[in-house]
């Protein structure tokens, strides 16, 4: 039921077909005795945003580490595009297409916003056209005036910009963002809300959206997951997922 809802919505926006593009399979992480990630399954489209909501603890930076080849599973399967990339090394997954943010963000301080973005676009190109590319995106995220300036002395706000800018640079088919809108206020919560359902309409990227401001995951996701103590206990459209009882007990932290 769950799903052929989320089908529907996403179908009812024009020119969008739900191609699964990254297919999460029964994904399992332990630390010790803690399951972090306890048999989480769902699928992202081309184009389509993911919210991925929990409360603190809940696993979903596990979930992107794994995703992203930062962390090896424990078992599960993670399919890109039909192949099977379970616990492919980071550099690879980049290489596929797999773009990331780092909740706790880590520029490289001593390198120009052009350098540090020119460094991802590398990955793909060689060093002049990765030049050009990297000032295309440090344009398209809007810090060109900054473009010169050393990663060290940026504002927080600018600085989760050019974490967005760098996860961009790999030209990714999908990108996972952690938390990129803690901190902002609401003008530039407004200008990132515009930005990143750009990249899915515009440039048919398949996001994973994790964010606590709640209007921001409302108005951009297709379908939210929720994750619960590593389990996902509800996955649906955001207008009805926000008013399911095992969502508002765990929000709440009621054992319900
Ligand atoms: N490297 C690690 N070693 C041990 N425990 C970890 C590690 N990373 C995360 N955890 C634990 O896994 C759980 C999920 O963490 P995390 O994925 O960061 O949650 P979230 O991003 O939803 O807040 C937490 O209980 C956290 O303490
Ligand atoms: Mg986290």
């Amino acid at each position: 039921m769950a799903e052929k809802m989320t089908k529907n919505a996403i179908s009812s926006s024009p020119n969008k077909t739900p191609i699964p593009l990254m297919e999460i399979d029964n994904l399992v992480r332990r630390f010790g005795g803690l399951v972090a990630v306890n048999e989480v399954s769902f699928c992202v489209g081309v184009g389509e945003i993911v919210g991925l909501i929990g409360p603190n603890g809940a696993g979903k930076t596990t979930l992107f580490n794994i995703i992203s080849g930062h962390l090896k599973s424990d078992s599960g399967v993670l399919r890109f595009n039909g192949m099977d990339i379970t616990n492919m090394r980071a550099s690879k997954c980049a290489r596929m297409g797999i773009g990331r943010t780092f909740q706790i963000v880590k520029p490289l301080a001593t390198l120009t916003v052009h350098e540090n973005v020119t460094v991802g676009a590398l990955l793909n190109n060689h060093s002049k056209t990765a030049r050009d590319k990297a000032a295309h995106i440090i344009e398209r995220v809007g810090m060109s005036d900054l473009m010169d300036k050393l990663s060290g002395s940026l504002t927080l706000e600018s600085r989760k910009r050019l974490e967005l800018a760098r996860a961009l640079s790999i030209e990714p088919k999908i990108i996972l963002l952690d938390e990129i809108l803690a901190g902002l206020n609401a003008s530039e919560i407004e200008e990132s809300i515009h930005l990143i359902r750009s990249l899915a309409v515009t440039d048919n990227l398949a996001v994973i959206l994790i964010e606590h401001n709640l209007h921001a995951i409302m108005s951009l996701a297709h379908k939210i997951v929720v994750l619960d103590y590593g389990v996902k206990i509800a996955q649906n459209v955001p207008d009805l997922v926000v008013r399911d009882p095992k969502v508002v007990a765990a929000y709440l932290g009621s054992d319900d």
